[in-house]
């Protein structure tokens, strides 16, 4: 059992304070900002992510897991402090570090005893290298701290069974002192197989980097491929599925869409061509992941305004999901956002329903319509656009939607919708990739 402070109470830090208190370990999540720290100590989440606030209830209630604005106490008291502070976009694609470099600071001002000093934060590969200097600058004294980099491999909607049952944990070190305190802190997943990797710090970096571009580039990959489907008169499904029975490929990520969005694909890829550039090297795989991504986004708009023959003006559409995927309230990057926009700048009226992102996007567009349920949303609309692959849209009462709507042209982008069951009501419909019934 550790000591463990994490700093830093976003998606990746709550999830990692919660999985690390579940697995019997002492956590302090610590925040500078004591409004969420206040929220949190009364049981308030911050964020949406299925399973957390149980999680959280059980190891707060059981003195496992606490939450502090007090960062320095945190650290004095901790025998690891885990860095998982955001690592936005910055200049030319770079990840701006000045949330990590605060941390670093206050953790060099509060090194009291020896610590290892972890960074779960996805940052630039030779970061690690930069933190581990500024911090013996500081002190002057190798003894007194080891730095680890344990980078986390979470998606949005499952990061708490990402966390619990992880495919792999990595630990970058050149410390086998450290390399064993983290092995204590996720003993627990031993008792089936160990998940657990070895490496260098800049090793470590690196897999992430090239985990999560390498998945990005998988939808791009799919994608392009469905574009061309359509062209040819192939089914996308049918083509992704029997690629995924090769074992090589697997069919995991071969899901064709309008384009990948959330916090980490889109900052990833573009942080990782920054680094590859400024070393001289430029990554087209990487490029092209972009790319293409950024044009299935126009691709789906062009759809839309096809179905319309080239005119939205004053047409009203239902837009059927805002999050950047299901079952999470995050909208960053959706592809949903570029619709909207799209459906705006050409004079069309927006009627918006997401399970649980309404509230994210209207502090994005405070100017259109927000429903509570599907079929207010569609009441009187010209046409549907599906963006997000909520559950409740794989099941949708055409008849009910029939004689709702105004219009009867539906885009599909994420292909959750039934074809036959389309025709069979008359609607005017489109996807992605598929043979159209
Ligand atoms: C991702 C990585 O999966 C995770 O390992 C990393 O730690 C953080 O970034 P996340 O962004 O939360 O996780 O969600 P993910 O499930 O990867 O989806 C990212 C985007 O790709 C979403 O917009 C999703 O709709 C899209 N996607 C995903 C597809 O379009 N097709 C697919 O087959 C899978």
């Amino acid at each position: 059992m550790k000591n463990i402070t994490i700093i830093g109470t976003g998606y990746v830090g709550l999830v990692t304070g919660a999985g690390m208190s579940e697995f019997g370990n002492k956590v302090t999540c610590a925040d500078i900002d004591s409004k969420k720290i206040e929220g949190l100590n009364s049981g308030l989440i911050p964020i949406y992510e299925p399973g957390l606030e149980e999680v959280i209830k059980r190891n707060f209630e059981n003195n496992r897991l606490f939450f502090s604005s007090d960062i320095e106490a945190s650290i004095k008291k901790a025998e690891v402090v885990v860095i998982a502070v955001g690592t936005p976009q910055g200049e030319n694609g770079m990840a701006d570090l000045k949330f990590v470099d605060a941390v670093v600071d206050t953790i060099s001002r509060n090194l009291n005893n020896y610590k290892v000093v972890c960074t779960k934060s996805t940052v630039p590969i030779g970061t690690g290298k930069n933190i581990v200097k500024k911090i013996y600058n500081k002190i002057q004294d190798k003894e007194l701290f080891d730095y680890v980099s344990n980078p986390e491999f979470l998606r949005e909607g499952s990061a708490i069974k990402d966390f619990l049952w992880p495919d792999r944990v990595i630990i970058g070190t050149d410390s086998d002192k450290a390399y064993k305190v983290m092995c204590d802190i996720y003993r627990p997943l031993y008792i089936n197989k160990n998940p657990i990797a070895h490496t260098s710090v800049e090793t470590a970096e690196m897999i992430k980097y090239a985990s999560n571009s390498f998945l990005a580039l998988k939808i791009s990959y799919i994608n392009e491929i469905a574009n061309l489907c359509e062209l040819l008169g192939a089914d996308v499904h049918d083509v992704a599925n029997a690629m995924g029975q090769d074992g090589r490929i697997s069919d995991k990520f071969l899901h064709p869409g309008p384009g990948f969005g959330g916090s980490c694909f889109p900052k990833d890829l573009e942080a990782l061509l920054a680094v590859s550039k400024n070393n001289g090297l430029k990554m087209k795989t990487v490029k092209a992941a972009i790319i293409a991504n950024n044009n299935q986004k126009k691709r789906m708009t062009r759809k839309l305004l096809n179905l319309f023959d080239n005119d939205l003006n004053k047409r009203t559409i239902s837009v059927l999901g805002l999050a950047f995927k299901a079952n999470t309230d995050d909208i960053r990057e959706s592809a949903a956002i570029d619709m909207i926009k799209f459906i705006i700048d050409h004079g069309g009226v927006v009627n918006a329903y997401d399970p649980i992102a309404n509230n994210e996007m209207y502090k994005l567009f405070n100017d259109i319509h927000y429903y509570n349920n599907v079929y207010d949303s569609i009441k009187d609309a010209d046409g549907i656009v599906i963006m997000t692959e909520w559950n409740e849209f794989r099941s949708l009462d055409f008849k009910r939607i029939k004689k709702y709507m105004r219009g009867n042209i539906i885009l599909d982008t994420r292909n959750i919708l039934n074809m036959n069951q389309l025709s069979e009501f008359g609607f005017i419909y489109d996807n992605v990739g598929r043979i159209k019934k």
